[in-house]
């Protein structure tokens, strides 16, 4: 693994739970590994658990790391090759990713889609400036169509509930959401989980088709109901459409999980990446009841971006 950008293969993804279940188990077993390494997590847009998480996961490793908020406090990047630049953008991102390049031994990444330029958000064109410029291996902290540490958490925290010899049937569904949100989160998610080989079956309205790309192998229906029936993990998340790209088509309520979504799947659990809009996403009874594993994806969050920046380093 040169980068860490999407799901590689499952036998890289199971080196990888592996390895953050053991830095769960002993966060600090290899905190001499990272010395006199920095990483820098270069964030153009914002974050709580992604900032946070991956800092922790680098100080576990014996590592330094430094934030740039480039969004805030860079400058107005340009990214197009051979512009003009006599407008609002002051730093071009190549002269800017070869910097960082220069100063980091590796560099993560968070770059969000525009949602409105379909061919350039489905290319990851910007978070891929940083690996052509950089020459540092590269951590998404999520791009434009992935975010494999949210999902590589997500198959951790599956495996920790998982004790069956069966495949889990895994859900993920759409839900309602005020604002037009990008598609990385489902995108990987689906990506890791068949990938992972759960039984994945995806519901959302008419519509909200995902790039087919990413979901390949699933069962795909708009009934949600029948999407729920015998759940073992049922992940919430809202995305706009793709095909009208970054449009809201629907904001139908009744897609929100309440328990009584849950009769015909009693023991399923419900996750989440967050941050979740309450009462509109998903419901204060789902996410303060037994059956949200919410914050211990947030809390997984650590260990798999140990286990990428672990495994970067050799
Ligand atoms: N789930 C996640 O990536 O959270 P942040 O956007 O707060 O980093």
């Amino acid at each position: 693994m040169k980068h860490f950008t999407q799901f590689e293969s499952l036998s890289l993804s199971k080196t990888l739970i592996q390895s953050a279940l053991a830095y769960k188990a002993n966060p600090l077993i290899d905190v001499q590994k990272g010395f006199k390494k920095r990483i820098g997590c270069i964030f153009l847009n914002p974050s709580l658990r992604t900032r946070a998480s991956t800092q922790i996961a680098a100080l576990n490793l014996g590592m330094e790391p430094i934030v740039v908020n480039m969004d805030k406090e860079g400058w107005a990047l340009e990214m197009r090759e051979g512009a003009i630049m006599n407008k609002g953008t002051v730093e071009h991102i190549k002269d800017a990713a070869a910097v960082l390049g220069s100063y980091f031994d590796i560099l993560a990444i968070r770059a969000f889609p525009s949602l409105t330029n379909k061919t350039e958000d489905i290319e990851d064109f910007v978070f891929n400036q940083f690996i052509k410029y950089s020459g540092k291996p590269v951590i998404s902290l999520e791009s434009a169509i992935r975010h494999p540490l949210q999902s590589l958490a997500d198959m951790i925290t599956i495996q920790e509930h998982w004790k069956e010899a069966r495949k889990p049937k895994v859900v993920l569904t759409w839900a309602p959401h005020i604002k037009a949100i990008p598609h990385a989160v489902a995108n990987s998610f689906a990506e890791w989980a068949i990938g992972n080989d759960h039984d994945v079956t995806i519901t959302h309205p008419v519509g909200y088709e995902l790039d087919p790309i990413f979901t390949k192998g699933a069962h795909i229906t708009h009934n949600q109901a029948e999407a729920l029936a015998d759940a073992d993990f049922v992940y919430v998340k809202n995305w706009s459409a793709f095909n009208d790209y970054g449009k809201i088509h629907s904001t139908d309520s009744s897609w929100m999980l309440t328990e009584k979504h849950f009769e015909a799947a009693p023991q399923a659990k419900v996750m989440h990446c967050l941050p979740v809009r309450r009462n509109v996403e998903l419901s204060d009874e789902i996410l303060d009841g037994s059956r949200s594993i919410v914050q211990e994806q947030a809390t997984n969050r650590i260990y798999a971006a140990q286990a990428v920046i672990s495994h970067l380093l050799g």
